[in-house]
């Protein structure tokens, strides 16, 4: 399974850091923040890797990265998305390298201290559809919020305003090759943007959806005090260190 990495949009909620860098290159603790979701899909057996940046620094990722050498990767996929047209346009931009194969998609600013290698195991098992975590937090109503009846998702709602669940859909999402046939098919919401939410909703109403609540904890790290959160997360030692 090949994985893509999503490092595009503008980081404009980390304004001035985002300045002079692109957010995923700010450090997490020690490393760069792009180096945790890429050794999380290292982590699960996947090294067939793409980047989708943007903005004014995606050449430092080129500097930082290169092949993956680093990482024990023989090679690295970029591209490249103009503007910030939201998470699933940056996700189009990966048709092309996917073969329409299934896909593992994480967002570049999130970070977990454990691993996706037994979600990732079962999705390879699965014969169509899609696969998302879930992970109990605080605060849902930051994120996309799962409506579960039975244990089943009947519907994600971005950042409801009244949750309907204690649950984010968190920033690992897994597809097969029919998302950018999906992805064709929106419209952009209210912000503007191309949502990953409706996307999950689409394979959620073919009844093609399966989900995880994942292990371990899981921060995102988009906003200043989330930024500080997983700092201190990493910091304390619980990332998924291996090789970093
Ligand atoms: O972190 C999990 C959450 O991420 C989910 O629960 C939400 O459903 C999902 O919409 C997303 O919410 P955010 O509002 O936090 O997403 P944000 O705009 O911060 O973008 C997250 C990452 O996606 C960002 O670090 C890079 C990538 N991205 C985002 C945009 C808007 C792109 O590559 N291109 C884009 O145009």
């Amino acid at each position: 399974m090949k994985g893509v990495i999503l490092a595009g949009g503008l980081g404009k909620r980390l304004y001035p850091l985002t300045k002079i860098t692109n957010k995923h290159l700010l450090p997490i603790y020690d490393k760069p923040m792009i180096f945790y979701p890429l050794q999380t899909l290292i982590n699960a057996g996947i090294n067939d890797i793409l980047i989708v940046t943007g903005g004014n620094h995606a050449g430092d990722f080129l500097r930082l990265l290169g092949n993956g050498r680093e990482f024990g990767l023989k090679h690295l996929n970029y591209t490249y998305q103009e503007g910030e047209g939201g998470i699933a346009d940056a996700l189009a931009l990966a048709e092309h390298f996917s073969d329409y194969e299934k896909i593992v998609v994480i967002l570049g600013d999130n970070v977990i201290g454990g691993n996706i290698v037994q979600a990732v195991k079962d999705f390879r098992k699965q014969k169509e559809g899609a696969k998302i975590l879930l992970k109990e937090v605080p605060d849902p109503e930051r994120f996309g919020v799962p409506e579960i009846v039975d244990d089943k998702i009947i519907r994600i709602e971005e950042k409801p305003k009244i949750p309907k669940s204690k649950y984010a859909v968190i920033g690992i999402y897994m597809y097969d090759g029919k998302v950018f046939d999906i992805i064709r098919t929106l419209k952009p919401s209210q912000r503007g943007e191309l949502e990953i939410s409706d996307v999950s909703n689409t394979y959620i109403r073919e009844g093609k959806m399966t989900h995880d609540i994942l292990e371990g904890w899981w921060s995102d790290a988009g906003t200043f005090e989330s930024l500080l959160r997983t700092n201190n997360l990493v910091a304390q030692g619980g990332a998924n260190k291996k090789n970093l």
